[in-house]
C-alpha cells in the first residue's frame, strides 16, 4: 500500500490528477490536501468522493503544525505538490500571497518531508519521493520562433507568479542537493481542459462568447503560448512520479504554439458552430485592452527528454482537445454558473457539514 499526498487536488490540474490516481491505483491511498481557496472546488471530484482509497483534508500547506502531523498520521511515502496561487494577474495585485503559498508553503512541505522520512538518517529516504509540479513560466520569455525551453534553460522569471514558482523550484533542488531528499520537478506549458477556473483564458472566453460578453485581449493578442490538454499533463505526472529519475527535471509540453488572437478566433468559431449561430456572429466581441505589465511574449517547451526517456507524448491534437473542451463547458453550464456565482463554495460546507 502506498500513501500518496496530493496537494492542491481540488484545483484544475490537481482534480484531474487525483481522479487518475484514485481510479488507476485502487491499492494506493490518495490523500488530497487543499485549502479550498477561490480556486479549489470539490465539485470537480464529485464522481470519486466516496471511493475507499480517497480522503480529502481541508488544510493549508503553510501550516507548520498540520503538515508534519499529517505526514505521520497518514504514513505518507510520496508527495505530489500542486497547491499554489496560480493566476499571473492576481500575482501582480498581491505578490505576497504568492510568496507565502508558493515559496513558504513549499518550504514547509519540504522541511516536513525531510524531517519525517529522514528521522533516522538518509536510509529513510529510500522509496520516498517529493514531486514538485512547476511551470514553464520560470524560464522567462522567448523572442525567436524556433527556439524552445529545455531543462537546461536558465531561469528568468518576470511576473511575481513565475518568480515565486522559480523560488520554490530552487528550494526543492536545494533540499535534494543539501539533504539528499529524493525529489523530481516537472515544468509544464499552459494547460486547458475541463474544470478550469473561469479567470483563465480558455474557460473565461468560452463563457463570455456564450453570454455575448466582451473578450478582453491583452495588447494586440500577439503573445504566444504552448497549450497542453490537462489529462495529458496528469498522465505525464503519473509517469514521472513512477519512472522519473530522482533529482531530475522534466519539461512537459505538446509542441503546440498558438498566438492568443489566433486561439481566440478558433474558440469563437467553435462556440458559434456548436451553438448553431451563423459564422462570424461573435467576432465583434473581441476587445483589445492595455497589455499586462511584464507580459512574456512567447513560451515554447521542448519535451524531447520526457518522450525519449519515459516514452510520453500528448494523446490529443489541439483541434480535437479544444473541441472536446468547448463541448464540456457547453454541456456543463450549471458547473460554470455555480462557479461564477460563488455557489460552489457552499458545496464543501454542505458535504462536510461545517
Ligand atoms: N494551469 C496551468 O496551465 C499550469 C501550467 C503549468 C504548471 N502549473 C502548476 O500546476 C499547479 C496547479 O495549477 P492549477 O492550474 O491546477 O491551479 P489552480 O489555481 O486551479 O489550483 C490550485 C489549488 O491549490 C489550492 N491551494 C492554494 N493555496 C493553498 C494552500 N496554501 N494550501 C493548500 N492548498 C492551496 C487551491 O485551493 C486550488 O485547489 C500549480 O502549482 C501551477 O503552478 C499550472
Amino acid at each position: 500500500m502506498k500513501n500518496i499526498l496530493i496537494t492542491g487536488g481540488a484545483g484544475f490540474i490537481g482534480s484531474h490528477l487525483v481522479r487518475l490516481m484514485v481510479t488507476k491505483y485502487p491499492h494506493y491511498n490518495i490523500i488530497n490536501l487543499d485549502k479550498l481557496t477561490y480556486a479549489g472546488n470539490l465539485e470537480n471530484l464529485k464522481d470519486i468522493e466516496g471511493r475507499p482509497n480517497y480522503t480529502f483534508i481541508k488544510g493549508d500547506i503553510c501550516d507548520i503544525d498540520l503538515i508534519p502531523q499529517l505526514l505521520r498520521d497518514k504514513n505518507i511515502d510520496g508527495i505530489i505538490h500542486l497547491a499554489a496561487e496560480s493566476h499571473v494577474d492576481r500575482s501582480i495585485k498581491d505578490p505576497f500571497a504568492f510568496a507565502n503559498t508558493n515559496v513558504i508553503g513549499t518550504l514547509n512541505l519540504l522541511q516536513a518531508a525531510k524531517n519525517y522520512w529522514g528521522e533516522f538518517g538518509r536510509e529513510g529516504f529510500e522509496g520516498k519521493l517529493f514531486y514538485h509540479v512547476s511551470t514553464d513560466e520560470v524560464y522567462g520569455s522567448l523572442e525567436q520562433e524556433g527556439t524552445f525551453f529545455t531543462e537546461e534553460t536558465k531561469y528568468d522569471p518576470h511576473s511575481p507568479y513565475s518568480a515565486s514558482k522559480a523560488a520554490s523550484d530552487h528550494f526543492v533542488r536545494a533540499f535534494h542537493d543539501t539533504y539528499g531528499l529524493p525529489v523530481v520537478i516537472s515544468n509544464c506549458s499552459n494547460n486547458y481542459g475541463s474544470f478550469q477556473f473561469p479567470e483563465k483564458l480558455i474557460p473565461l472566453f468560452i463563457n463570455n462568447i456564450c453570454n455575448n460578453k466582451p473578450l478582453p485581449v491583452y495588447g494586440k493578442g500577439e503573445n504566444v503560448r504552448d497549450w497542453l490538454y490537462v489529462e495529458d499533463h496528469a498522465v505525464a505526472i503519473d509517469l514521472i512520479f513512477h519512472k522519473g529519475k530522482t533529482g531530475d527535471t522534466y519539461n512537459i509540453g505538446g509542441f503546440n504554439e498558438w498566438r492568443n488572437i489566433d486561439l481566440i478566433k478558433v474558440m469563437i468559431k467553435t462556440v458559434d458552430r456548436l451553438l448553431g449561430r451563423p459564422p462570424g456572429s461573435s467576432d465583434s466581441l473581441i476587445t483589445y485592452v492595455t497589455d499586462r505589465a511584464g507580459h512574456d511574449l512567447r513560451y515554447a517547451i521542448d519535451s524531447t527528454k520526457l518522450n525519449r526517456e519515459l516514452g510520453w507524448s500528448p494523446s490529443l491534437q489541439f483541434e480535437e482537445g479544444l473541441e472536446k473542451t468547448v463541448r464540456w463547458y457547453l454541456d456543463n453550464r450549471e458547473w460554470m454558473e455555480r462557479v461564477t456565482s460563488g455557489d460552489y463554495q457552499a458545496y464543501y460546507k454542505q458535504m462536510y457539514n461545517r
